[in-house]
């Protein structure tokens, strides 16, 4: 069983959601050729502190930085670096907050300049691919519902879906129960109950699905080494729909990102 949360509760993830959706898109003004992920850490951090906020990342489970930044064929779990963003490349970037108890936790892939025809492809159909999952967050579905919708509509373009990792619950744990796969069938998996709250993200590959651990035990690549795109969501279960806990309107926006 997992409990549903209170409002009192929701309000808490929301305001950690507004801070982590205005966090990535600080992240995303600095993505440029030239900017190193290690910078982009640096802007994250220092916009969630001087918010009043906490990287939740950081520390957890031992993990050395406030965001993963994970460029072209790095899936998720990056860890920022000295690399220098080159034009053409793309740069998963997930982050979370913590406040007053409560967790955030989002993922947006960002072009680095241009990006071939391809890999733009990559992005709008992950990105989408994670809407098409929302709209299946609803009361009295199953996370198989989520898991069918992702994992459809992404293959229908060619793409992978990489089912090592998957979504999960999010409150006072920034990973709770139910765990939401991005692949599965319908009418599958946990039942959806108004209030609960769940962070979808769907973890796209342009070619095989397959992926592997780096030696540092944190980053994920694909193993044809062809780029894979990540984008993630919280969102609150509602009776007939799903209210977004996080949004990427920030990004759109003030970045004006609109692929
Ligand atoms: N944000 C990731 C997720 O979406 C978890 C990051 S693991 C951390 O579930 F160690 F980097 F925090
Ligand atoms: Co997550």
């Amino acid at each position: 069983m997992v409990a549903p949360k209170t409002e009192e509760a929701i309000e808490l993830l929301r305001i950690n959601g507004q801070l982590t959706s205005r966090a990535l898109a600080e992240v995303g003004k600095a993505v440029a050729p030239g900017v190193t992920t290690m910078q982009l850490n640096k802007v994250a951090e220092t916009f969630i502190r001087d918010n009043g906020a906490v990287p939740n990342f950081l520390g957890y489970d031992g993990y050395p930085a406030a965001i993963c930044a994970s460029v072209n064929d790095y899936v998720v779990h990056g860890f920022p670096s000295d690399y220098v963003l080159q034009e053409g490349d793309i740069v998963s970037i997930d982050l979370g907050t913590k406040y007053k108890g409560y967790n955030g936790d989002s993922a947006f892939t960002f072009p680095v300049g241009e990006v071939d025809a391809e890999t733009l492809q990559l992005l709008k159909v992950t990105k989408e691919s994670l809407y098409k999952g929302i709209e299946k967050a609803v009361a009295g579905a199953r996370t198989g519902d989520i898991g069918h919708a992702v994992q459809s509509y992404s293959e229908s373009f060619g793409f992978g879906v990489v089912r090592e990792l998957e979504g999960h619950g999010i409150g006072r744990d920034m990973h709770e129960n139910p765990g939401v796969p991005n692949y599965g069938h319908q009418g599958r998996g946990t039942r959806l109950v108004e209030g609960m709250t769940i962070c979808i993200e769907p973890m796209i590959t342009a070619g095989d699905r397959h992926v592997y651990l780096a030696k540092n035990g944190w980053a994920v690549r694909t193993v044809d080494h062809k780029k894979a795109a990540h984008f993630e969501l919280t969102v609150v279960v509602r009776k007939g729909y799903a209210e977004q806990l996080s949004t990427f309107e920030f990004i759109e926006k003030e970045v004006g990102i609109n692929f």
